[in-house]
């Protein structure tokens, strides 16, 4: 993997990246979060720095080491993750938006921890902010990438994040390949079409999508 990035493509280059899920609490005890280990977001940030990327990663909790060389800032909402990356946005050449952000919080955090009375209850949702789709649409905006876990119609979806947040790259993968595990199948979209990458362990998935990324930087830069 060193050699593969011999000269290392992304030297001078600072990548803002998010990773893991975020936790939108309810009470102290509870909150709404989604599934996500983290590991492709972290692998990714070790290929970047492989690469030679100075890289700031935004996390939400995971159980993971800091990458060697990544600069990590830890948050836990999606308000926190979106305040993390506005403040850095402006000075990154490359944003890749990994995490599992909570599209949803609760309207009301209870102070104490709510008891349970009567067989339902009703929680109010509102929406939080598309960190991505903020980022890309700054006037001065970085090289946005984004990624899109599906269940279903994976081209029709993540296509229609490549339009719809005006982003370079998304890559997509069904949730069934990839999730908690080890290993992932992704399929890369961009201006071009769509390029499936083999399954693999995260790593080489990683080491594959910053290798395009850094062709298509490359290509915008001549
Ligand atoms: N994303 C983000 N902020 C959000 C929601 C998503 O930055 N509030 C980013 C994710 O990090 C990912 C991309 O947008 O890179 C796509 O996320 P996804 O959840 O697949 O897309 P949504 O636009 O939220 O659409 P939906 O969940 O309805 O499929
Ligand atoms: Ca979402």
């Amino acid at each position: 993997l060193i050699a593969f990035f011999q000269p290392k493509p992304l030297s001078g280059k600072t990548v803002l990246m998010t990773a893991g899920p975020t936790y939108e609490p309810i009470d102290p005890v509870r909150g709404i979060t989604n599934i996500s280990s983290g590991k492709m977001g972290y692998a990714l940030a070790r290929a970047l720095v492989m690469a030679g990327a100075k890289v700031q990663l935004v996390s939400g909790p995971v159980a993971l080491p800091t990458p060697q060389g990544v600069e990590r800032i830890d948050v836990h909402t999606a308000r926190e993750m979106h305040r993390a990356v506005m403040l850095r946005a402006a000075k990154a050449d490359v944003f890749v938006g990994v995490a599992a952000v909570a599209d949803y919080r609760s309207v009301e955090v209870a102070i104490d921890k709510i008891k349970k009375a009567g067989e339902g209850l009703t929680i109010e949702l509102t929406r939080n902010p598309d960190i991505l789709a903020e980022v890309a649409s700054l006037p001065a905006a970085p090289f946005c990438v984004g990624f899109a876990a599906e269940s279903q119609n994976l081209d029709v979806y993540a296509s229609g994040k490549l339009a719809a947040k005006r982003l370079k790259l998304v890559v997509g993968n069904l949730v069934q390949d990839g999730m908690g595990g080890d290993t992932n199948q992704v399929v890369l979209f961009d201006a071009d079409g769509s390029h499936p990458l083999p399954r693999a362990s995260k790593t080489e998935v990683a080491a594959g999508i910053v290798a395009h990324l850094a062709r298509m930087l490359d290509a915008a830069a001549n």
